[in-house]
């Protein structure tokens, strides 16, 4: 089968490149202190995940409850869920989870903890527990390290949660097109989290793990010595926005879409924003320069769309392939995932937390 019988748009996975890009992670790790736990908002396929696991993962990040129990239902035993969970209902749901995995939350107030407490309590379960530490992304995250220490005491009092250590993720700096930003802010973050470290070490309460990072922070979190635990997703595949960053992984996504409409100046194809994400920027069309693109729901207006090889034409028809602006969004957007090499599918990956966003 080719990927002309796919009915379009389609999402296309790149075997060789996939390949090259967990080798690649691999490498980067390789002799280091620091684990991956990858996030599985990338790709949202319990097959993927199994994947990472064999190369080496010590677990899986997620961002939601559903996404956990997506994870833990193929047989994911190491779950963290990277995010704050304030619903009495998920939170009961999570404790009882601990029950079928190892289970890792993270915990910004003392109400939080409190909540999870009464809850695993009630399932009769340990569910570990992680303080953010918020290092400039404003996000979520405690601020104060005097606050901190006093959660990671709170935490390791109470009898059913578990004080494991903190994650600070500093998402603002993952996409800084220079290095050399990329390092300076991670440097001083890094002093920021040592210092927590040492504060939570004398209060009696040391921190096992330190976890955080992303595909665009991959290489220095890896030379830093700091972090336990690196939490890059989009290394997997990559998009747009990462492509420009110099990072050592290839594109291997992309959004098969069909030529509908052609004129002089505008080639339009069928898909839109409902097929690739765009929140990050606009897809790249790859073997062709365009002045710009315009995004509707079902529809990308290339315009000034000039194929790098003269022979080819966009005419009706014409298959177009896209790389995503952001892959994390593009993959919510799709039930599966089709492996190709070059024009041939070679294999069918299930999308099995699609819209996992409870
Ligand atoms: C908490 C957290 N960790 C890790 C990541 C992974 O980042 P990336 O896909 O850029 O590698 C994200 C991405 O948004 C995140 O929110």
């Amino acid at each position: 089968m080719t990927i002309h019988t796919l009915p379009t748009p389609a999402l296309l996975l790149e075997l060789s490149v996939f390949q090259a890009n967990r080798k690649a992670m691999s490498d980067l790790l390789k002799g280091t202190s620091l684990a991956l736990r990858p996030h599985y908002k990338s790709h949202k396929c319990a097959a993927i995940a199994h994947m990472q696991m064999a190369d080496g993962a010590v677990g899986m990040t997620c961002a939601k409850l559903d996404e956990a129990l997506d994870l833990a239902d193929s047989g994911i035993e190491d779950i963290l869920i990277a995010n704050q969970i304030a619903d009495p209902a998920k939170i009961r749901r999570g404790a009882s989870l601990a029950g079928d995995c190892r289970l890792t939350v993270l915990a910004d107030c003392a109400e939080n903890v409190d909540a999870w407490e009464k809850a695993a309590a009630e399932a009769g379960t340990v569910v570990h527990c992680l303080v953010e530490y918020e290092i400039g992304m404003q996000r979520c995250g405690v601020t104060d390290p005097a606050e901190a220490v006093a959660l990671a005491k709170r935490i390791a009092g109470c009898s059913h949660l578990r004080f494991d250590g903190i994650q600070a993720y500093a998402g603002h700096v993952s996409h800084m097109e220079s290095a050399e930003e990329r390092r300076r802010y991670t440097k001083e973050n890094g002093a920021k989290i040592r210092t927590l470290l040492a504060l939570l070490a004398s209060a009696g309460v040391p921190a096992k793990t330190v976890s955080g990072g992303s595909t665009g922070t991959a290489a220095i979190k890896a030379m830093e010595g700091l972090y336990t635990e690196l939490q890059a997703g989009s290394y997997l595949f990559m998009d747009a926005t990462y492509r420009n960053l110099g990072l050592p992984f290839g594109n291997a996504l992309t959004v098969l879409s069909t030529v509908v409409s052609a004129r002089e100046g505008l080639t339009v194809v069928d898909a839109g924003v409902k097929s690739c994400g765009v929140d990050q920027g606009m897809p790249d069309p790859v073997g062709m320069d365009v002045d710009h693109i315009v995004a509707s729901e079902e529809h990308f207006q290339l315009h000034g769309a000039v194929p790098h090889d003269p022979n080819r034409k966009l005419s009706v028809g014409t298959g177009v392939r896209l790389i995503p602006g952001h892959c994390c969004s593009t993959v919510n957007l799709h039930d599966r995932i089709y492996v190709v090499d070059g024009e041939k599918v070679v294999d069918r990956l299930q999308i099995t937390a699609r819209g996992a966003c409870r």
